[in-house]
């Protein structure tokens, strides 16, 4: 498939996206959302990508938001209507991705933009990056997800002063709250920053890993009991040419190969 909002490149093991509407500063309109999920699905089903890194082009933002002129006119149905889909195509579908997706968020990340890489399962951050939920500022709260991980990256009390104030953090405060995992010094050091952790994350089972995403995601599941996913999750690990491998590696000391 053609992108035209963002560019697609593979090297090794990993898989990486770059949203390229810089002049907008990579704002996700309807268009770049559509992208950003085919090439979600497109990368999780290539058995070579281990690991996907996002970030944005240019120097100044990963993402400043959705795109306000797109929905500045809409009704409370059509406001429905946006986020409901933008959830289910992107931030949800994200989050629950069987292949890891770490966001290298090399600028502004605000609004839809923060509320992309909170659906990340990895952060990592420059240190000119600045991160927020301005929607209170629109006369909006934040549509893709940002009232509930906000709170389970950062706790209750400070995602409610972030969401009510609508200010940003700067990369080492979003550091010290753990809505980022990392920061590194320049926008140089972050994607080689990243392949370090995708590295790491390629040498080990991709089918346990998909386990352990769908395992983790169901602490955050209404109704659902995370003890009894990890438990058949676990389980069913067993029965995996993966377990196969890694437990034969170890046993003949040497480097499982997945
Ligand atoms: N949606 C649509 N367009 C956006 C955008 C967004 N979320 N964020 C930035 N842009 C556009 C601007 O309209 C401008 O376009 P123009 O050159 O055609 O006028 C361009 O990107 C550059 O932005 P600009 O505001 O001139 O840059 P700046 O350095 O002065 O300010 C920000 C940077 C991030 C502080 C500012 O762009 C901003 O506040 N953006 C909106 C953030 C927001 O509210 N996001 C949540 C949306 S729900």
């Amino acid at each position: 498939m053609s992108y035209q909002n963002i560019v697609i490149e593979y090297a090794d093991h990993t898989g990486y996206i770059t949203i390229d509407r810089p002049k907008k500063l990579n704002a996700l309109n309807k268009e770049t959302i559509k992208e950003l999920h085919e090439a979600f699905k497109e990368m999780d089903l290539e058995e070579e990508v281990r690991v996907i890194i996002i970030t944005g082009s240019g120097e100044k933002a990963f993402v400043a938001g959705a795109d306000i002129a797109e929905f500045a006119d809409f009704d409370a149905k059509e406001g429905k209507k946006l986020a409901a889909k933008g959830q289910k195509k992107l931030f949800d579908f994200v989050a629950k991705l069987s292949t890891p997706v770490i966001a290298a968020v090399n600028g502004f990340a605000l609004g839809g933009g923060l509320e992309l890489a909170m659906a990340c399962h990895i952060r990592v951050a420059s240190d000119n990056a600045k991160m927020g939920l301005p929607e209170v500022s629109l006369g909006l709260i934040p549509g893709y997800g940002g009232t509930q991980r906000l709170p389970q990256l950062v706790g209750k009390g400070k995602a409610l002063e972030m969401i009510t104030t609508g200010g940003m953090v700067d990369a080492q405060e979003a550091f010290s709250h753990g809505l980022v995992n990392h920061v590194v010094s320049s926008q140089e050091e972050l994607i080689v920053f990243c392949e370090k952790i995708a590295d790491k994350i390629a040498r080990n089972s991709p089918l346990a890993i998909a386990s352990a995403i769908k395992a983790v995601n169901a602490n955050y599941e209404a109704a659902v009991n995370g003890f009894d996913v990890e438990i058949e999750a676990f389980g069913n690990c067993f029965g995996t040419k993966d377990f196969t491998e890694g437990t034969s590696a170890f046993l003949e000391k040497r480097k499982p190969k997945f």
